[in-house]
């Protein structure tokens, strides 16, 4: 698995990062945690990303347990969070709306439960995991920088940041913003066309692309831009050593020239295994398109 770095940062990160927003769903145990983080590590996997709410506040507990049982596992990872949305839930009955929130104060509380609940007194990199339209952003930086300064966290980022925001953000950032993360698979395009990719590009960052097979959407038998993908990646996979439509999914998301590092989703083994091997496909520049044109069901303009 290659690795990239994140410029200014100074943070290296491996190609491809593996995502736990869904990892209670199948309800696994600490040690089948732990044999996956392993099975990462063994890949070259070593870049986690996970976020305070995911699994309803209860995925970084996990992982902290996961992460327990193996002491020494966690200085091979690179751990990624994320803070700053908070909906009703069992721990917050009294939570009545769901509502982000990006206040320094906010997010640094967050923070330092997100260390206590993984077991580590930092991680490498912390996200704000949306905009919040009513916080400034000198407020956000503010929390943002104290936790560079405490050592903390090494890098801040953003995600599901417009470029505008970004850019906001950044003059107020004692350190610059590593990354943005964003939604950008065969189905989601908006990143190309809105700036945020551009931005990044321009800056030397390198953005993270979450949900790279849509959410699984890629293989729907009722979404019609899922068959037409079916049938392409079928014509292309002889020129890709035999390449599913997966890996080739991950390629096409890699293959911008913004460099996004796909945050892979899936809660099985064989097929983190097979996501591996997408980081050795280079997509001819005609294949790219006639995946583009097969999502889209268009010819490119
Ligand atoms: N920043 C944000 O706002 C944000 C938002 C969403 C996600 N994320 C991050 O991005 C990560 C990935 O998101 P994601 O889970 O949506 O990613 P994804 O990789 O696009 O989708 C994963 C889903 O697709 C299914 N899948 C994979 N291969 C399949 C196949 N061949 N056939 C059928 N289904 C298949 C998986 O099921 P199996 O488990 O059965 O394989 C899983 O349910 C998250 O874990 C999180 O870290 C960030």
């Amino acid at each position: 698995m290659k690795r990239l770095k994140l410029a200014a940062s100074g943070l290296e990160f491996s190609r491809m990062i593996y995502g736990t927003w869904r990892l209670l769903d199948t309800k696994p145990t600490a040690q089948e945690i732990n044999r996956r983080l392993h099975a990462c590590v063994d890949l070259g996997i070593t870049t986690i990303d996970t976020a305070e709410i995911y699994g309803l506040y209860e995925v970084e507990q996990a992982l902290g347990a996961a992460l327990a049982l193996s002491p020494g596992l966690r200085d091979k990872l690179e751990i990624v969070t994320k803070a700053g949305i908070y909906v009703p839930c069992a721990y917050h009955p009294e939570r009545q709306t769901a509502h982000y929130n990006a206040t320094g104060a906010r997010l640094v509380k967050s923070l330092e439960k997100s260390l206590r609940l993984l077991g580590t007194d930092r991680v490498e990199l912390f996200l704000v995991h949306r905009p919040d339209w009513l916080t400034r952003a000198d407020d956000t930086a503010a929390g943002l920088n104290q936790l560079l300064r405490t050592g903390k966290i090494h890098a801040a980022g953003v995600s599901n940041y417009s470029a505008s925001q970004f850019d906001l953000l950044n003059a107020h950032m004692e350190k610059p913003l590593a990354t943005n993360q964003l939604e950008f698979h065969l189905l989601h395009h908006d990143p190309i066309h809105d700036g945020t990719f551009h931005q990044c590009e321009k800056q030397g960052v390198l953005p993270m692309a979450w949900s790279p097979l849509a959410g699984g959407r890629l293989f729907d038998s009722k979404n019609d831009a899922a068959q037409r993908l079916a049938v392409t990646a079928q014509s292309l996979a002889a020129r890709y050593g035999g390449a599913t439509l997966e890996q080739l999914a991950y390629a096409w998301v890699m293959a911008h020239p913004s460099r996004p590092l796909p945050v892979i989703g899936t809660n099985k083994l064989e097929r983190i295994l097979s996501a591996a091997q997408a980081d050795k496909i280079t997509l001819e520049h005609e294949d790219w398109y006639a995946l583009w044109e097969a999502a889209q069901g268009r010819r490119v303009p």
